[in-house]
């Protein structure tokens, strides 16, 4: 009986031990692990892993974070890859890749809330339709009296190449208002859509492509009227960089020294095109457009 009084005492001195040990000997090196694993990533995230993984989470459509432009033609397959769907209506219907299209439709509804009725004047092209709207515009500037060489180096400011376009990615859309649908200028800066744009289109996915001042850079014109759609993530972090697609690039070492995306996300990441939508060699024609100027109706859309 003693004895079991005994060993009865001392399973509860060794109980007594146990719990002193784990609330605060072992809580204590628990503590202290997570200081070294805090330590060890945020030495990680000041080098390279982590960051990635953190932004990863964070990024929406990744798919569509990727460069068209004349270095970058998209792939010769592109059009058979996507889906597209109409997203406006008026004299005509305008498409987009159907992943952007929701995105589109929720900032037409908030603008509308916003008392803001945005008018969509030019969406997803295929190749011909993008090679008639070059093709018209070089032969509209022959016409007021440009050399060819001239008026092909001008349109190319202007319009890109097929296959070299946003707009043949479903990615991009000209978007005016109603008060305002010249091209002619930037006079669409001026308008209470374009102000509207510049505040609220990052938070629906989209950049304007064509920033005054980044000419040089883009090869393109300053476009007010010109968005893209690289999703919400990449819109606002491209937004508060104050940079154009290709710097945003450059910036994270995505290009090389030819101008060529290195590290192409989305769709084009995975297969790296063998062949491209137009040749490499972008030199003006021989020929002239087979469709009189005359006779060719539709507007010009840059
Ligand atoms: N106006 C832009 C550059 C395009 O044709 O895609
Ligand atoms: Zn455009």
């Amino acid at each position: 009986m003693r004895g079991i009084k005994y060993l009865l005492v001392i399973t509860v001195l060794l109980l007594a031990l146990a719990f002193v040990l784990t609330t605060f000997v072992f809580k204590k090196d628990g503590g202290s692990e997570e200081t070294v694993s805090e330590t060890v990533s945020s030495a990680e995230s000041e080098t390279t892993a982590e960051p990635e993984k953190k932004e990863d989470e964070n990024i929406d459509n990744a798919w569509a974070m990727f460069l068209v432009n004349k270095k970058n033609p998209l792939p010769l397959d592109y059009d058979s890859r996507i889906e597209t769907k109409v997203i406006f209506e008026s004299w005509r219907e305008y498409y987009l890749d159907v992943r952007a299209a929701e995105y589109f439709e929720k900032m037409l509804d908030a603008a509308k809330e916003d008392g803001i009725d945005l008018l969509v004047v030019s969406a997803y092209r295929t190749i011909e339709y993008q090679q008639q709207n070059f093709d018209r515009s070089v032969q509209d500037r022959v016409d007021k009296g440009m050399s060819y060489d001239d008026a092909y180096a001008d349109t190319l400011a202007e319009v890109a190449l097929p296959g070299e376009s946003e707009h043949n990615a479903g990615l991009a859309l000209d978007i005016m208002s109603q008060d305002y649908t010249s091209m002619e200028d930037d006079g669409f800066e001026n308008t209470e859509a374009f102000a509207w744009l510049d505040k609220h289109a990052a938070e629906y996915g989209f950049i304007l492509r064509y920033p005054k001042g980044k000419q040089e850079i883009t090869g393109i014109i300053y476009e007010p009227w010109h968005y893209r759609f690289v999703g919400v993530y990449y819109a606002n972090e491209i937004k508060e960089s104050g940079l154009c697609l290709e710097e945003y690039y450059e910036k994270n070492g995505w290009l090389d020294s030819d101008d060529k995306a290195t590290d192409m996300l989305g769709p084009v990441k995975e297969e790296k095109p063998a062949e491209t939508a137009v040749p490499e060699n972008t030199e003006p024609k021989e020929t002239m457009p087979t469709t009189p100027y005359s006779e060719q109706k539709a507007t010009i859309i840059v």
